[in-house]
């Protein structure tokens, strides 16, 4: 098998709906399925995928493909890595190739800290369970109420107290200890000699949507400070990026309908324990897009536990626009004085906290609730609640939802509307946003004219009834079809339904991301014809090519003085019409 057969077994194999709809929550609309786009901060979904034609597009940014586009788009990988993942995922062998030496090179050093990881996982774990040198480490989550079954579930562990615990267990089991150190978990010294990073810490694995260790954090057993350490970024750990617990809550969450983010990894652990599995931890980070991007494709709902307090007020504050802009709708659970989830599940029963849950104050609630007692309600108070809140108002896309926000803000506050306007129309002069045509207008059938002119509606008629073309092979199509960018839709179109080929399949041919998109957006689209009427179509395209075929033989005639050739050329315009 060569790569052009993989590569098309692959895709005989792979369903673009199931493969996107582990990452993008998809909802079937008319003959597509749409979701919000895992590319672009939107909160109606224009993400649109067909499973007829096996491609997706997104209305709102333009990105679209089959699903190798789709993969190292949302992957952030090259061509040949994602065709190996794919073929991998697929079960299908590829052919050895040799120049993709530096992204082999770069997928293997991947691999072998996937599996150093691996290894110092089950180290840090065997030693936890077994050896002397674990007790303090078993004291430690006994006395954190873990379970047995927590504690193996989640791979948890203990790095001895030594400065060479792991550096000589990776020794032994021949690693590169160079390669452990990339990986975070050793440090080198200047002698050329390594020293572990985690020691005398309970360590907690993190594992990705693939259940590869990514990385770890080591808390303290006692009050010491730093309370934890974590991996350094490393060409597989990206911290704002992760979510901890994503691997095993994701079903849940997205049965649920619901993800509940808790800031760490003791608050997962607990609330799992006792059954509420749909939580996942930012790991002490504020909210980032790439977290909420992650979750959206599981949920839109979430709600997020913030504390009554500045950092609290300030982080729902930063969170609000954010959750917002992607169409998810995010809540914020305070829990009782003091207490984290952890805390708060050991004291009351799981049925409490899900009553907690339910009481889950809306986010711009609670910012302004707490901005108010924080602040004051007094004029300076207030000034100071604006002057926080209005870069806040600048974030959010347009339209009504601005408007309540901006009401409720008033409302709340005492401070007119009118002067919250003023005040946003001020700051945002030059923060101009383009608006783009909507979904349904782009996939409705040709209303306007103007917008579907003739060359659209003509590529419109050869895409969706490509036994069409044979007919307008021989005439020239081209009078017709004056974007350039449709002309080099339509050649290769041609070429490849009479070599035989798919019209699926042309997008590959195309060179211009502009040709790219028009076609995907002619594909998504309703076909402009019904059955019944595609004879006449193709026949009233034959006249509008004959006829202009005609008006430049005038234009030829008149300009060589052939009176006689203009006046057959005349009439048989007047014949055609
Ligand atoms: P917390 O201080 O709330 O810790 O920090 P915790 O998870 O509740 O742990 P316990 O209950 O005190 O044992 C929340 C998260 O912030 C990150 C960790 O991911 C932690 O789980 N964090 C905290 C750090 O990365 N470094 C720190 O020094 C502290
Ligand atoms: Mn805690």
């Amino acid at each position: 098998m060569d790569f052009s057969e993989a590569k098309e077994e692959v895709r005989k194999a792979a369903d673009i709906v199931e493969l996107i709809g582990q990452y993008v929550q998809l909802k079937k609309r008319g003959q597509n399925y749409v979701g919000l786009c895992p590319f672009h901060s939107e909160r109606s979904a224009s993400f649109t995928v067909n499973q007829n034609k096996q491609i997706y597009h997104c209305f709102g940014c333009g990105r679209g493909g089959d699903v190798f586009s789709f993969w190292m788009e949302y992957h952030n990988l090259s061509f040949p890595q994602s065709l190996e993942d794919l073929a991998e995922r697929y079960n299908i062998t590829l052919p050895q190739r040799r120049d993709v030496a530096a992204e082999r090179r770069k997928a293997e050093i991947k691999e072998q800290l996937f599996r150093i990881n691996e290894l110092a996982c089950t180290y840090f774990h065997e030693v936890l369970l077994k050896s002397p040198k674990g007790a303090p480490g078993r004291d430690y989550f006994s006395k954190r109420r873990l379970s047995q079954e927590t504690i193996t579930s989640f791979k948890l562990g203990y790095a001895v107290n030594r400065w060479d615990g792991l550096t000589k267990y990776m020794s032994s089991k021949d690693c590169s200890l160079e390669r452990v150190a990339q990986a975070g978990l050793i440090i080198g010294k200047k002698d050329g000699t390594y020293y572990d990073r985690f020691r005398n810490r309970i360590m907690f694995p993190i594992f990705d949507i693939n259940r590869h260790i990514i990385g770890f954090g080591g808390r303290v057993l006692d009050d010491t400070l730093p309370k934890y350490i974590n991996t350094p970024e490393t060409p597989i750990y990206h911290k704002g990026a992760c979510l901890y617990g994503l691997d095993s809550a994701y079903q849940d969450i997205r049965e649920k309908g619901l993800a509940i983010l808790v800031e760490g990894y003791m608050d997962v652990l607990a609330l799992r324990q006792y059954g509420i599995s749909n939580v996942v931890a930012t790991l002490g980070t504020a909210l980032t897009v790439d977290q909420v991007r992650r979750l959206k494709g599981y949920t839109r709902d979430l709600v997020v536990l913030f504390d009554p307090d500045d950092a609290g007020r300030l982080a729902a504050l930063k969170s609000f626009p954010l959750c917002l802009n992607e169409g998810v709708s995010a809540r914020v659970l305070v829990l009782p004085e003091g207490q984290d989830p952890d805390s708060c599940i050991h004291t009351h029963s799981p049925d409490a906290f899900e009553k907690l849950l339910e009481g889950a104050t809306p986010i711009f609630d609670f910012y302004l609730a707490q901005a108010l007692i924080h602040m004051g309600k007094g004029v300076d108070g207030k000034i100071k609640v604006l002057n926080e809140a209005l870069p806040i108002f600048t974030e959010l896309e347009q339209g009504a939802t601005r408007f309540l926000y901006v009401k409720q803000f008033s409302e709340a506050t005492g401070i007119d509307e009118a002067i919250v306007w003023e005040e946003l129309k001020r700051r945002k002069r030059d923060q101009g946003r383009r608006s783009r045509p909507s979904v349904a207008t782009q996939l409705s059938p040709a209303r306007d004219p103007r917008k579907y002119g003739t060359e659209i509606q003509f590529l419109n008629l050869l895409v969706h009834y490509p036994e069409t073309i044979d007919r307008f092979r021989d005439q020239e199509w081209e009078l017709i079809v004056s974007d350039p960018e449709i002309v080099n839709i339509i050649k290769p179109l041609m070429e490849q339904v009479q070599g035989g080929g798919d019209v699926e399949r042309i997008e590959e041919l195309l060179e211009s991301e502009a040709a790219k998109q028009q076609l995907r957006v002619t594909m998504l689209a309703q076909s402009f014809y019904a059955e019944d009427m595609v004879e006449s179509a193709v026949k009233e395209f034959g006249k509008k090519i004959a006829k202009l075929k005609i008006s430049q033989s005038i234009g030829h005639a008149k300009a060589a003085g052939d009176i006689e050739m203009l006046n057959r050329l005349i009439r048989a315009k007047h014949d055609l019409d």
